[in-house]
């Protein structure tokens, strides 16, 4: 009986396995968010290798200003619609906030909702020494975990702010005996965001496992950025870590205004376009 559910005319699908045999040969890794199908399938189609669905959901589709209060029902509505989506990337789903720090049976709980409701492929969850106790229960059960370091949104009201982190050595040393233990405890990769990209390219040498970089220069094994900033949707962000690859809020504003001015001057629809 064949374990692998897609069928000989689907593309290969990326797992674990082969995230890590992209870093072994040097080949960068691509990652983006996505939280709805129809987004999910164009990143999909076009070749992403990892698909967050990020708590930035929290930010981007709720509009809430931090990643708090999205919930784990919310979290799995957006993954599940995803997962329906996505033919070959890994889909990595973000534990939220309040659904697995200092309780490792709720962690557990929490991981196994997201894979059995969402069918999603594995779960991120920011922290280190702090959570290792969640991240070793959710692996034992079998649930692939990325670690997340460095600026952890979820702990914004702790930092006070969303500058750059580990600039100073205590901070440093942390992340990086974090990085370690996260590695030791299971960790199939490292997402580190918003830190000095000499210690992201340290610590990414130090690790076996891939490690995803935001805002950490490219000595990553891989890169990670919010779709909805990428692609020029959000236009009040913009840190210097950002690469706009698309203006899509200008293309937008013009579709709709043309849309606009077609309703009032009845030029839409036409003939053609009518039964
Ligand atoms: O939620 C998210 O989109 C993230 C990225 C910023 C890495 O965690």
């Amino acid at each position: 009986m064949s374990t692998q559910s897609n069928s000989s005319s689907d593309l290969k699908r990326i797992t674990t396995h082969q995230l890590q045999a992209m870093k072994n040969r040097g080949e960068k890794i691509a990652m983006l968010t996505a939280y709805d199908f129809s987004m999910a399938s164009l990143i999909d189609g076009a070749g992403i290798d990892i698909i967050l669905v990020g708590d930035s959901a929290s930010n981007v589709i709720a509009g809430h200003e931090t990643t708090l209060p999205i919930t784990l029902d919310q979290m799995i509505y957006h993954a599940s619609a995803v997962v329906r989506a996505v033919k070959r990337a890994f889909v990595l789903v973000d534990i939220p906030f309040g659904y697995y720090q200092g309780n490792s049976s709720e962690a557990l709980r929490s991981a196994i909702r997201i894979m059995k409701e969402s069918g999603a492929h594995g779960v991120k969850v920011e922290g280190g020494a702090e959570i290792q106790e969640s991240v070793k229960r959710i692996i034992s059960a079998g649930v692939p975990v990325m670690g997340h370091l460095g600026l952890t949104p979820q702990s914004i009201y702790k930092f006070g702010t969303y500058t750059v982190r580990a600039k100073e050595e205590m901070e440093a040393e942390k992340l990086i005996q974090d990085a370690l233990l996260l590695e030791e405890c299971g960790c199939f990769g490292v997402l580190f965001e918003k830190i000095p990209a000499s210690l992201a390219a340290e610590v990414t040498n130090r690790l076996s496992v891939p490690t995803i970089g935001i805002g950490a220069g490219s000595g990553t094994d891989g890169q990670v950025l919010v779709m909805h900033d990428m692609l020029g949707i959000t236009k009040d962000f913009n840190p210097r870590f950002l690469r706009r690859y698309a203006d899509l809020q200008t293309t937008i504003d013009q579709a709709v205004k043309e849309y606009v001015a077609d309703v009032k001057s009845v030029s839409f629809p036409n003939q053609d376009e009518s039964y």
